[in-house]
């Protein structure tokens, strides 16, 4: 049985990932479409050695498609999910947009694979923030053998967590910063290139961001919700992979 999928993001950063991972799993995929906003139309993105031309989210038909992967950011996830899921796809949506929703569950593979049986309510799967994935996946099977009381986490997440604009800062300010020009934060709050920002999404009423909330909130709906943790999330000036420091105690003896 072959599956059609649709990557909508195609021409981002995650995007552009996911379909390079479609193409090195061998995955049976029949027809795959890149879909990605209007200014992208005819865009040509790479497949394996296929090349993909884009497509417009706004027009696309989404009842040949079976999987419909989502990268493209939570404002359009919150449109263009629930139409695609509507038209037949499943979609497996990578914003923070549906992944509180008690309809819609949220999956790590390695970790909670069985809570998928819940996505017909809406067709949608969520999967969490890239700092909570691999979190979980290393505190899984310590939890299931000593039980995990509490968890202190500090991350270090590289600029690609927030997208191509992100990366392409950190380099045009690193380049500038070497000939004397005064670098202009557009993407970040703060100058990137040579610093260490403690400022990732919105910050929140208690003085938490919003990205140090989920890493909380998505370990709990995950992995178990009482499962305390706190997080201290920090961007640094990497190009690509975030790194966590851990701290947990546990119930039992380990
Ligand atoms: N779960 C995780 O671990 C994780 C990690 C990182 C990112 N993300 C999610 O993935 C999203 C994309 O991240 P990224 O790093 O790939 O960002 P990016 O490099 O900035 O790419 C954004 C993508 O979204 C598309 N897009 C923007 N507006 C659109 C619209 N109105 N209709 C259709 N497509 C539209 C863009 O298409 P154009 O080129 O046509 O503008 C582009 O393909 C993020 O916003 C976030 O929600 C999740």
């Amino acid at each position: 049985m072959e599956f059609n999928v649709a990557v909508v993001g195609a021409t981002g950063n995650v995007g552009q990932e996911m379909l390079a991972i479609l193409d090195e799993r061998q995955l049976p995929i029949g027809e795959a479409f890149a879909i990605a906003s209007r200014q992208s139309i005819g865009r040509e993105v790479s497949f394996g050695d296929r090349t993909l031309k884009c497509r417009d989210l706004e027009t696309f038909d989404f009842s040949k498609v079976d999987i419909a992967l989502f990268a493209a950011g939570g404002a359009v996830s919150k449109e263009g999910a629930p139409k695609a899921a509507k038209a037949g796809a499943v979609v497996i949506d990578n914003s923070s947009h549906f992944r509180m929703d008690p309809d819609v569950p949220l999956i790590v593979p390695e970790v909670n694979a069985e809570a998928v049986r819940g996505f017909s309510k809406k067709n949608i799967i969520a999967n969490p923030n890239c700092s909570t994935a691999q979190l979980v996946v290393a505190l899984k099977p310590l939890h299931d053998a000593a039980t995990i009381r509490r968890v202190v986490v500090a991350t270090y997440q590289s600029t690609s967590g927030k997208g191509k604009a992100a990366m392409d800062e950190l380099f045009t300010q690193t380049k500038g910063i070497y000939v004397n020009d005064s670098p202009t934060p557009e993407v970040f709050t703060k100058q990137i290139a040579f610093n260490i920002i403690p400022h990732i999404d919105v910050f929140m009423e208690d003085g938490y961001t919003k990205e140090e909330w989920k890493m909380t909130a998505e370990t709990k709906k995950i992995l178990d919700p009482k499962i305390r943790l706190t997080a201290t999330c920090v961007r640094v000036p990497v190009f690509v992979g975030h790194s966590e420091a851990v701290n947990v105690e546990f119930e039992r003896p380990i």
